[in-house]
């Protein structure tokens, strides 16, 4: 028995940081900010907990079901509240979930990795996972380091996914991990994120590239077969190259990035949620999630939209 994602949602904190509110106090510009990512704002506050449960339960809003009626919580986070216990265990609470809860740290590809862990555990039994990502990446970054401060954001967005389909949800997917790469971006404990920017940018590409042609030759489509493409919300230009590369279009493209920032595992499902708001995907459309983030991760998915068919 298949899967369908029958709701979705977002959660986005107040503030808004503009290019020009870091043009104010560092080394950077506006033009330089727009140019070098497409970056034009982003959001910061909140926790991830409270961004999670806002997502959630906008989630479940839309699906038209209550948080007990959830057996199966999977957060994907690089940024936990705490060490201990496991944010989604805060969230599953808030929520009135039944059954468990584990946070999933696969950084920015940990939405994919979760819709994949997610999707797998209702085959073996569980009736509905919500899965949320969720992030307070402005923590974790120097706001001081122009390098680096301009790039993240905070954010979550969250899905329902219910057993009860025909046919599966996932078509083909493609998990991966190069754990050699981890001195290019990493964050220790207390510390902030530091990265290798033009050497994340150069495999960022190439593993983005690899994974893709992976996902579409399993599924056995090619690129003009992809309804909406969701990549990772790290770098426009990151974006533009995978697409060129693989045959997409930018009018397949889910885009978030100049508004949210790179929002690691909750940029993937922001720009889904988005999307689907605008209409962007019907029934029966294919499409393709790719993310690539600290690791190097890597993660994606081929997907089959809409829920007609639902025995629930
Ligand atoms: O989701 C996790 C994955 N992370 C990513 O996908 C990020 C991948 N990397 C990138 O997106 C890009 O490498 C950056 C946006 C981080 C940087 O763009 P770039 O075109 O690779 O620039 P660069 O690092 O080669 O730096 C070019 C110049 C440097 O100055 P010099 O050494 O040429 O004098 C930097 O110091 O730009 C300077 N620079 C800045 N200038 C103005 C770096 N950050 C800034 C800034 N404003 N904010």
């Amino acid at each position: 028995m298949g899967s369908a994602i029958t709701g979705w949602g977002e959660a986005l904190p107040e503030r808004v940081v503009t290019n020009d509110d870091f043009a104010a106090r560092l080394d950077t510009s506006d033009e330089w900010i727009v140019a070098r990512t497409g970056i034009r704002e982003r959001r910061m506050g909140g926790t991830t907990s409270e961004l999670a449960i806002e997502a959630g339960r906008a989630a479940l809003k839309s699906a038209g079901v209550d948080g007990s009626e959830v057996d199966l919580l999977v957060l994907a986070t690089t940024t936990p509240d705490q060490t201990i216990p496991a944010t989604s265990a805060v969230v599953h609470d808030a929520l009135g979930c039944k059954g468990g809860a584990f946070d999933l740290n696969a950084a920015c590809a940990g939405f994919v990795y979760a819709l994949v862990t997610a999707d797998s555990l209702l085959r073996a039994g569980h009736r509905r996972a919500l899965v949320i990502g969720s992030e307070t990446l402005s923590k974790v970054t120097d706001q001081d380091d122009r390098s680096t401060a301009v790039l993240f954001g905070d954010g979550a967005a969250a899905i329902v996914l219910e057993s009860g389909m025909p046919d599966e949800l996932i078509v083909a997917y493609d998990l991966g991990v190069d754990g050699a790469a981890t001195p290019l971006l990493y964050a220790n404990h207390g510390g902030y994120i530091h990265m290798e920017g033009r050497e994340v940018f150069r495999r960022a590409v190439r593993c983005e590239l690899d994974s893709i042609t992976n996902v579409l030759t399993k599924a056995g489509i090619g690129p003009q077969d992809v309804a909406l493409f969701v990549p990772h919300q790290a770098n426009v230009r990151i974006i533009e190259a995978v697409n060129e590369r693989v045959g997409l279009t930018m009018e397949q493209t889910a885009i978030v990035l100049d508004r949210t920032g790179n929002t690691s595992a909750a940029s993937i499902p922001l720009a889904l949620a988005e999307a689907a708001d605008a209409g962007r995907v019907a029934e029966g459309d294919l499409v393709l999630l790719s993310g690539f983030g600290a690791g190097m991760t890597w993660a994606s998915a081929i997907i089959r939209w809409g829920q007609e068919g639902l025995a629930r």
